[in-house]
């Protein structure tokens, strides 16, 4: 193939996709504007360093850390690359504005706020601090990418429901056509959501967007720590093995999680009734019933990442684990991604 070569040899420059990505590198500061978007227990030093290192953008899944054990993780990423990452915060978190204080303190660039609207103060706090972080957020429809562009967000990630992990309602083409007319010339949008290959890239960039996420296709890379059994099972799927979780109670809104079909996906079904059961005798209030179903969650998919139960566990992936069938390094898959693109725009 055409870029086999190149690619070896290091960080290539892919003029066509380099220029269209200008505006998202150099936010990012990183040699290309491909994130990796943060997956929880897959996004650590080792992958998040590993993107960074090969021209990416890594971001470190807090989760559920405490603030002691993001400031290690930091730390520690820290030690294998030189170039910028970014924290990705859950805005639920209990201790969000400890962990801002973290990324604050140890001089991260730019932190993404995740699974929610920004509690009030937060992009303030990130942005106020002594050393200001760059603010990125995520934009389920037109209407709300304005409201947090006017609230601060110095970038915005929109998503579609071929994601891996949890999503909205909306499919990445339908959100990317609605939103990036109205928005890419003056902000910075980056596009998510069932990319995995460069053609798409090259297909978003052109629309408009600054750069783009992916997850699923580097979730597997050779840098990953997840567990063979997780990895095994991501190269043996189908797109249609991808699917979205159902919600059983109309009172209980789950935000619907995408995840390969196993015993793991029924078991939440189960879980869900359940936790209907304790709001119906009124044991918990609504809040700690969405909680208990946001840790049942973060457990599954440590079973499956770390523990590599692939049966009970949760396989968090998008329907373009599809497109993944071995595992390679994290610099092989970025440049083949760039070279597909520029493949594709010099053909236009
Ligand atoms: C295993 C897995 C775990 C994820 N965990 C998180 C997370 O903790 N926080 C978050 O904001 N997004 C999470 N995501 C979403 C990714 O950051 C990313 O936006 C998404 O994977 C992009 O879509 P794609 O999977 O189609 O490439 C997760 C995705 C996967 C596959």
């Amino acid at each position: 193939m055409q870029w086999a070569r190149p690619y070896r040899l290091g960080m290539t420059d892919f003029p066509k996709t380099d220029r269209l990505m200008q505006r998202g590198a150099e936010f990012l500061g990183s040699k290309y504007a491909i994130l990796c978007g943060a997956m929880s227990w897959v996004s650590e030093r080792n992958l998040v360093s590993a993107i960074s290192n090969a021209g990416g953008f890594g971001v470190i899944a807090c989760g559920a850390m405490t603030p002691e054990l993001l400031e290690t993780e930091i730390a520690e990423t820290q030690k294998l690359t030189d170039k910028p990452f970014g924290v990705n915060l859950i805005t639920m978190h209990p201790q969000l504005f400890d962990l801002i204080e973290v990324c604050d303190k140890a001089g991260v660039s730019h932190v993404v706020l995740a699974g929610g609207i920004p509690p009030k103060g937060s992009v303030e706090a990130i942005k106020g601090g002594a050393n200001p972080a760059k603010v990125i957020c995520f934009a389920p429809t037109l209407a709300l990418a304005k409201k947090l562009l006017r609230s601060g967000a110095d970038a915005l990630v929109i998503e579609g429901m071929e994601a891996g992990g949890h999503i909205g309602p909306v499919s990445t083409s339908v959100l990317a056509q609605e939103m990036l007319p109205e928005l890419s010339e003056e902000h910075l949008i980056f596009v998510a959501g069932g990319i995995g290959r460069g053609n798409a890239i090259a297909g978003y960039l052109e629309m408009g967007a600054a750069g783009v996420q992916l997850g699923t296709r580097f979730a597997c890379a050779a840098e990953s720590i997840a567990h063979e059994n997780f990895k095994k099972a991501f190269f043996r799927a189908n797109a249609r093995d991808a699917i979205a979780s159902v919600q059983v109670d109309p009172r209980l809104p789950v935000i619907p999680v995408r995840a390969l079909k196993n015993k793991g996906t029924e078991e939440f079904t189960r879980k869900q009734i359940e936790v209907a059961g304790v709001l119906d005798r009124e044991e918990i209030a609504m809040e700690e019933a969405q909680l208990q179903i946001e840790h049942y969650w973060a457990g599954a998919l440590r079973r499956a990442v770390i523990d590599g139960d692939v049966e009970n566990g949760s396989l968090m992936a998008g329907q373009s684990v599809g497109m993944l069938k071995a595992e390679e390094p994290v610099a092989d898959i970025m440049q083949k991604l760039m070279a597909q693109s520029e493949e594709a725009l010099t053909r236009r």
